[in-house]
């Protein structure tokens, strides 16, 4: 009789949760016992304490990344008739956002080699009625933010950082991302590699009248309670999740570092089986929130398959871009704009990545590619 062997997910939220159970119960039980549920002790602890881990002067804990991003935007002054610059090879939140603040997302290319926006395709979209840049660091890896400063510090076009999936990687100045523009945008869903055990989100900005102005609008724009300056939102972080946030903050750096070691070890396993690795930028600057290859050939969905066969759980970051998803009409793009992002989607996928993954996983995981690309 053989023993089916356990199945890898991509994420492995309970194999987390097993190494800070006693620490998280209490962390939530004080909150209960409290019964202080929404801007409270929590929130504004775990502000001060993400806004010291970014290096920022400040940090405004909101419901979601979504959140950090369309109220970042909105602080910033982007508004009906502003072109704001990103890429289409990103989650579809950062296009939302900027469409929340009734500007127009102007989408360009990625560089091949980092999957990231692409500092000269930037250039080539500038134009008189661009108001803002949201670089992605997408997978964990910091964009080049040199290029883009002097784009944006010559033409005085604000940037906005989408850092979600990016906590704990470092700039090229050795900063945290989120330190490179005016304000940047975190999100803590569950998955990330900071993740609450539910939706949460942080602004960062070392701007103080911004900071305040975000403090505002998270609570529906009033100034003191039921005096309302502007209109806002109710973008508020909750008492639990940030409880929840403050014990596993504690461990961020250790978890990015196994991340790292996960990384170096498939790029060993998987060199010459004819997928394309990640290229591992200079220490720090990727915590590999995703592991994404690229499986060249066509070959990407039936690799997908084979390890689904075995147990192995993938996923594809992301399998259309934001410039042909139905809800991008109205933009006006058509296949063939931006041939790098639309090959990437053609090609990439991501592997079971998380801290607890066991060498003997990763083995598991790197023999079944192996297994199917020799075939
Ligand atoms: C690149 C990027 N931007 C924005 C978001 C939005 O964050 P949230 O899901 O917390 O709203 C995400 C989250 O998945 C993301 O990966």
């Amino acid at each position: 009789m053989t023993t089916k062997l356990a199945d890898i997910p991509l994420v492995d939220l309970r194999a987390q949760y097993a190494t800070i159970r006693d620490d998280v119960r209490a962390a939530i039980d004080g909150v209960l016992e409290s019964m202080e549920l929404t801007i409270g002790p929590n929130v504004r602890a775990f502000d001060d304490e993400w806004a010291a881990y970014v290096g920022t002067a400040y940090a405004i804990g909101v419901g979601s990344g979504t959140d950090a991003l369309q109220l970042a935007i909105r602080a910033c002054g982007v508004s009906s008739g502003d072109e704001v610059i990103t890429v289409s090879h990103t989650f579809f939140a950062t296009v939302e956002a900027i469409v929340y603040a009734n500007a127009r997302p102007i989408l360009v290319d990625v560089d091949e080699r980092t999957m990231l926006m692409d500092p000269a395709a930037v250039a080539a979209a500038i134009t008189p009625r661009t108001k803002a840049i949201v670089p992605v660091h997408l997978y964990g890896r910091t964009v080049d933010m040199r290029p883009l400063r002097q784009i944006a510090q010559d033409r005085q076009i604000t940037i906005i950082e989408d850092a979600a999936q990016a906590h704990g990687a470092l700039l090229e100045d050795g900063k945290k991302a989120g330190t490179a523009g005016r304000v940047a945008a975190y999100s803590f869903y569950c998955s990330k590699n900071l993740g609450a055990y539910g939706e949460a989100g942080s602004i960062v900005t070392s701007d103080e009248r911004l900071a305040d102005d975000l403090r505002a609008l998270r609570e529906h724009g009033q100034s003191t309670r039921y005096y309302h300056p502007v209109v806002g939102y109710n973008a508020r972080l909750d008492e639990i999740q940030a409880a929840i946030l403050r014990v596993k903050l504690r461990h961020l750096d250790e978890w990015n570092a196994r991340r790292r070691a996960i990384a170096a070890r498939y790029a060993e396993l998987l060199a010459d089986t004819g997928v394309i690795t990640p290229e591992m930028p200079a220490a720090g600057r990727h915590v590999y929130y995703a592991y994404a290859i690229r499986v060249p050939n066509g070959r990407r969905d039936a690799l997908r398959a084979h390890l689904a066969r075995r147990g192995i759980g993938t996923q594809i970051h992301y399998p259309v871009p934001i410039h042909l998803q139905e809800a991008a009409t109205f933009l006006g793009y058509r296949k063939g704009d931006l041939p790098v992002t639309e090959r990437l989607s053609d090609e990439v996928l991501s592997m079971p990545m998380y801290a607890e993954l066991a060498d003997e996983q990763i083995e598991r995981v790197t023999t079944a590619v192996r297994e199917f690309m020799r075939g």
